[in-house]
């Protein structure tokens, strides 16, 4: 069995520089490979920071690395199902970044392209690979809590007006719901499912994206979830998942906590810390290197069909919201 897997990075920007700095602190795994469609100068200086002994100036040339085990993918939204594609044509096992695309159709043209061409795909979202999230849903399937009856999430921070930015920029897939909203949405589908109901409502910038987004879901009767997203405040980023005998508070930033505390009624409340010194990303590099290294084609973590619900959730959500990209059902 290969031990040292090689990765290649897709595109020079702010989280391909976390990624990369993750990356040195996982086992038997490299940064080999980065790729950059706007500059030489830019993949060079990235090359020699994070050590890897190839460079290229566009994203096909990335294919002619010797030994590429995986492609981590770091471009904008409207970027992914194009890059997931090419690297998949070239059956190079893919980890690229959530959101997975722009709208159901794409992603169900990737997941279609991984499984013709028996490749490894999985979507970027680390929180289902952080410890303190896997200690949660540990304790549910314990029944520490009892059954869940009520999840409350939310993401916030206050973006500046950089109007070309990906962030507040439409033809980059800007807008709350898809960059930070996709969290909460995804802690909801990971506790209890696939909702039989949503409300929504959406606050407007002038660039024309979803600025703030407030989404409630409902469940069959049984469960509910508050949850919201703003480009427009620093909000705690925390999570509440309320049980019928009890509740887990995830602190902020939930999606990458370092500590949650269980109340169960009655009962003193218990804290568990899971200190770490990287930013969290290299839990998913974890799992996609040990998936490659044993050949699957999935991670039984993140499954292809949970970026499916994901992604349909989302289009739901903006569909009632009214939250339109152009030439994006
Ligand atoms: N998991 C997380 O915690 C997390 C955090 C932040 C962002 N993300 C995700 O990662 C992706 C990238 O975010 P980022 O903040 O790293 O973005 P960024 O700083 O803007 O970098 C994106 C890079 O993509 C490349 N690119 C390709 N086509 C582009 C285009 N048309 N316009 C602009 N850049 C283009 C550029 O690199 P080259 O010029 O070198 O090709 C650019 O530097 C997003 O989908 C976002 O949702 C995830």
């Amino acid at each position: 069995m290969k031990k040292n897997i090689k990765w290649g990075i897709i595109g020079v920007g702010k989280i391909a520089e976390k990624f990369a700095t993750d990356l040195k602190s996982v086992k038997n795994a490299q940064l080999h490979a980065i790729a950059s469609s706007s500059s030489l100068e830019r993949a060079k200086d990235f090359a020699e920071r994070y050590d890897a002994p190839y460079f290229y100036d566009s994203y096909e040339s990335i294919f002619q690395t010797p030994d590429l085990d995986a492609i981590y993918i770091a471009t904008p939204h409207t970027s992914h199902a194009e890059n997931t594609l090419l690297c998949l044509k070239h059956k190079v096992p893919v980890l690229c970044e959530k959101p997975f695309a722009m709208n159901l159709k794409q992603v169900q043209t990737m997941v279609e392209a991984a499984r013709e061409n028996d490749t490894f795909l999985m979507e970027a979202m680390w929180t289902r690979f952080i410890p303190a999230i896997q200690k949660t849903l540990d304790l549910i399937a314990e029944g520490r809590i009892g059954k869940v009856r009520n999840v409350q999430a939310d993401f916030g921070f206050n973006a500046p007006f950089l109007p070309e930015k990906r962030l507040l920029n439409p033809n980059l897939g800007g807008g709350a719901l898809l960059d930070i909203g996709i969290y909460p949405a995804y802690l909801s589908l990971l506790l209890l499912g696939y909702p039989s109901d949503i409300q929504v409502i959406s606050n407007f910038g002038e660039t024309g994206i979803d600025e703030t987004t407030s989404f409630v879901l409902g469940y069959k009767n049984e469960a509910t979830a508050n949850l919201s997203c703003t480009l427009k405040a620093r909000t705690l980023t925390e999570a509440l998942i309320y049980g019928e005998n009890g509740y887990i508070h995830i602190e902020g930033r939930f999606m990458e906590a370092k500590r949650i505390t269980l109340f169960e009624t009655d009962k003193k409340p218990v804290k568990f810390n899971f200190p770490r010194k990287t930013f969290g990303y290299n839990f998913e590099i974890e799992e996609v290197s040990q998936c490659v290294r044993e050949g699957k084609k999935e991670s039984s973590k993140m499954p292809l069909s949970i970026s499916v619900k994901l992604i349909s959730l989302l289009d739901e959500i903006r569909q009632k919201a009214g939250i339109i990209y152009e030439g994006i059902d």
